[in-house]
């Protein structure tokens, strides 16, 4: 089978990981890519989507994945089903579930699936009304994508004018915040939940949590992910169960009425209050760093697991997961998140200890290649993935790893895991 990954992240880097070892793979490709993946496949520098899709059927592509919500938003997935192609991923009309907040919102309440209090408008006054009638913390959206800025926790009633004024005149997130959701402040903790979805079946994979905050104890600015470790022991049978029924089943039932079944991933966010699971947001790809943590602990080949649930048979599939934890943790560059770094070259020293290099795997995201070396590029750099028997020995792999690697100014927190080890 030949695979093309779209994307140039870690994510698409693991997914791509784990293809590269199935003898059922024959050619991968990734788009763009990154300077790590031609490690594993070959990249392709085409970013015209009907052209892409050209490309796949010149190469008999037999599977596209497609990693970020940008591809997906902009409508690849129907490019691609236009020329006959197998595609893993949602519509773009199903993709507005991530690429409207508003339109989230408004479906979670038709469907009656659990949500934070909310109102949505494009009027200050209503803003303002609504703001006065919670108590801070209170929480404002921008409504389009903002490359996950675009959620504010105002800690006072002012700090939430602010906000919401500054979305509406278009001065803090042009277009994508001329409309606002404001909601309530749900007091929890966060999981992300993830169900491969075929328009009618899903597979829900175990619970994962990410770690937003740059700063160990969940201190410092949001960023895009610090690490990430599953399955968490802060999910038990019965919170499985309420996101199946409250969450997935609504979900998939609702979009078929909404005449956009889902297909791909359905990335919940939940926050998990007094035991029950209340879904903060859907993104419609995998979470990253979360895609790196789960896709070593898949024991269904994930060919087979993506083109089944691309090819609507998710109904004929018994999906098995290895009995074992993995932990992620993110190494970013000196100024990540505010600005890019210059380009450091990256050094991994060898491991001499074979259950620690067996159980241990770097996923590459923000770096750039040259002359067989590697170099961090700004961002995220890449994952340090750890496996074991229990949380606090992949945990423990995971930074042992880290020891090994070396760039300029790297960056990582050093307490992934912590909810589930403390
Ligand atoms: P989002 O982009 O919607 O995932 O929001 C970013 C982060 O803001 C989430 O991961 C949560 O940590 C936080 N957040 C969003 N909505 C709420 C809420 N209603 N209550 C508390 N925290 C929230
Ligand atoms: N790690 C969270 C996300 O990918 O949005």
């Amino acid at each position: 089978m030949n695979i093309m990954i779209i994307g140039s992240g870690g994510r698409e880097f693991s997914i791509g990981r784990v293809l590269k070892q199935d003898p059922e793979v024959t050619n991968l490709y990734f788009t763009p890519g990154n300077g790590a993946t031609t490690m594993l496949g070959e990249n392709v520098a085409i970013k015209d989507y009907e052209e892409l899709a050209q490309f796949a059927v010149d190469n008999a592509i037999d599977l596209t994945i497609v990693g970020p919500e940008g591809p997906l938003t902009d409508g690849v997935v129907d490019i691609f089903k236009a020329r006959g192609l197998v595609i893993f991923g949602p519509s773009k009309a199903a993709a507005q579930l991530e690429g409207s907040k508003v339109y989230m919102k408004n479906f979670l309440a038709k469907y009656n699936i659990p949500t934070a209090r909310y109102i949505e408008t494009a009027h200050i006054g209503d803003a303002f009304k609504f703001i006065e009638s919670l108590s801070a913390p209170i929480v404002v959206k921008a409504d389009g994508l903002c490359a996950g800025k675009g959620v504010i926790i105002a800690m006072s009633h002012d700090e939430a004018k602010v906000a919401v004024s500054e979305m509406l005149s278009g001065k803090s997130f042009g277009d994508a915040g001329l409309r606002v959701i404001i909601e309530e402040f749900l007091d929890g903790y966060e999981l992300s939940m993830f169900a491969l979805c075929d328009g009618k079946d899903f597979i829900l994979l175990p619970a994962a949590q990410d770690h937003k905050r740059l700063l160990d104890g969940d201190e410092g600015p949001n960023t895009g992910g610090m690490g990430a470790y599953a399955p968490t022991p802060l999910v038990d049978e019965i919170i499985y169960e309420k996101v199946k029924e409250r969450v997935i089943r609504p979900t998939l039932l609702g979009m078929q009425e909404e005449g956009a079944p889902f297909e791909g991933v359905l990335f919940i966010g939940i926050m998990v209050v007094n035991g029950e699971p209340i879904t903060l947001e859907f993104n419609v790809r995998f979470g990253d760093p979360e895609c790196e943590i789960l896709m070593p602990l898949l024991k269904t080949p994930a060919r087979e697991l993506f083109y089944k649930a691309a090819t609507k048979e998710l109904d004929t599939l018994k999906v098995e997961f290895h009995d074992k934890y993995a932990v992620g943790v993110v190494m970013a560059s000196k100024n990540y998140p505010y600005d890019n770094s210059v380009p450091a070259e990256i050094v991994v020293d060898e491991i001499h200890h074979d259950e620690i290099a067996q159980n241990t795997h770097i996923a590459y995201a923000g770096v750039s290649e040259e002359d067989g070396k590697l170099y961090a590029n700004g961002g995220r750099v890449l994952v340090c993935v750890g496996v074991g028997e229990s949380i606090k020995e992949a945990r423990d792999r995971a930074y042992m790893l880290c020891g090994q690697v070396h760039f300029a100014g790297k960056k990582l927190r050093t307490d992934i895991a912590y909810q589930a080890l403390r």
